[in-house]
């Protein structure tokens, strides 16, 4: 099973931004942790970062065919990005959003995720463990499918 990682806009920046929204993880140490708990689960994960919305768009689209499921940060771009949620229906695979802080408890302007309409699931405000959870429920949703 392998599954592809796509992080955001500023997601470099964890450990460095807002500490106190997104706590003192770095994005390679989150990676780092993710890659081990997958490897104890015999789940391949490739990771990609990328500030550039048609480069996260190119990502979506390479996973067709090459993955079996997308966990996702769409970070700034699930409150504005029409393009990434297409990309996302166009692969027509299992979708996990995952958030690291609660959008729903944060600006009105973040309290609505596009991209979320084309996920399976949304996993928000459980910190960096949120990928973790987004792992697990990876997991679950191929397995069924490949069942
Ligand atoms: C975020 C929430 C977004 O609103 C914000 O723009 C981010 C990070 C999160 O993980 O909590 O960059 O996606």
């Amino acid at each position: 099973m392998k599954i592809a990682v796509i992080q955001g806009p500023n997601l470099n920046m964890l450990g460095i931004r807002e500490q106190h929204i997104y706590g003192s993880m770095g994005l390679e140490q989150i990676h780092d942790q993710l890659k081990t708990a997958a490897g104890q689960n015999g789940v391949e994960v490739e990771f990609f970062q990328s500030n550039l919305e048609g480069e996260i768009i190119d990502r979506i689209q390479e996973c067709l065919g090459t993955v079996d499921g997308i966990m996702i940060n769409p970070a700034a771009y699930s409150h504005t990005s029409i393009a990434i949620k297409d990309a996302l229906s166009a692969v027509a695979m299992p979708v996990v959003e995952v958030h690291i802080s609660n959008i729903y408890k944060r600006e009105e302007f973040r309290q609505k995720s596009i991209t979320a309409g084309a996920s399976t699931g949304v996993i928000s405000g459980f910190g960096p463990f949120g990928y973790h959870m987004g792992l697990i429920a990876l997991m679950q949703i191929i397995s069924e499918i490949k069942a």
